[in-house]
């Protein structure tokens, strides 16, 4: 079982996505699969596709105009939550203790939290991969995790550039995580790997040691490559 997880950012129409739910109705997989979508088409229904966020408050309630709190994602459909993608660290200057924030409440209401590390092009030519993969996941992890969570490793540099890194460097960065994560109890955690995913590359990197699935942008929008990557993930 591999997890096959869509982020649609602000892209996609309820049509395409009523279109990818009565397709993927018709595969045999034991992945489990999840869109996370614009907050407003949280609401559709599928065996196969769970629905997920791409965003929650820090906060629970209260007069925050415009956010959107855990209880109220899961009320809408929502099983699954992207928190700390790099657009978000990047536009909105979200931070490991604000991601951290994020995904506590994301478990408080019954959410899995998916928690996106990763570097960027300045931190890889500066060779400090490692170092902000590492203080990444221990500072972006909630103290008390009391429920799934799934970290996804998102280089930065290769998200949305048609670009992967090199199989050993994926596999150097998901044992590091899962070293990381095994110092602070949380062995077992799903680790996916994000970044230029397609239904051609998906194989061979699902393959990789320590990769327990992936996290799809750009590709996730189409059925005709959604499925296939939903079937190619084994
Ligand atoms: P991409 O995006 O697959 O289009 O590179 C990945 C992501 O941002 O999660």
């Amino acid at each position: 079982m591999k997890f096959v997880i869509g982020n649609w950012k602000m892209n996609g129409t309820r049509a395409i996505l009523r279109e990818m739910i009565e397709r993927a109705a018709n595969i045999q997989t034991e992945n489990r699969v999840a869109l996370c979508v614009p907050f407003t088409m949280l609401g559709e229904k599928s065996d196969i596709i769970a629905m997920g966020a791409q965003d929650i408050s820090t906060h629970d309630r209260g007069a925050y105009t415009g956010e959107i709190s855990g209880a109220m994602l899961a009320e809408a459909g929502a099983k699954y939550v992207i928190v700390g993608h790099s657009e978000r660290r990047m536009y909105h200057d979200e931070t490991n203790d604000i991601v951290r924030a994020k995904a506590a409440r994301a478990l408080e209401s019954g959410l899995t939290p998916i928690i996106c590390v990763g570097e960027t092009a300045d931190e890889r030519r500066a060779g400090k991969t490692l170092e902000i993969i590492t203080s990444g996941v221990r500072e972006s992890v909630p103290e008390n995790v009391s429920g799934d969570i799934i970290i996804a490793y998102e280089p930065r540099w290769a998200i949305g550039a048609g670009i992967t890194p090199t199989a050993d460097d994926i596999a150097t960065a998901h044992r590091v995580i899962a070293e990381t994560l095994s110092y602070m109890h949380l062995i077992g955690t799903p680790i996916l790997y994000g970044a230029s995913v397609n239904s051609k590359n998906v194989a061979d990197i699902v393959a990789i040691e320590n990769v327990d699935g992936v996290l799809v942008g750009g590709a996730s929008l189409k059925p005709d490559e959604f499925i296939p990557i939903i079937e190619n993930a084994k």
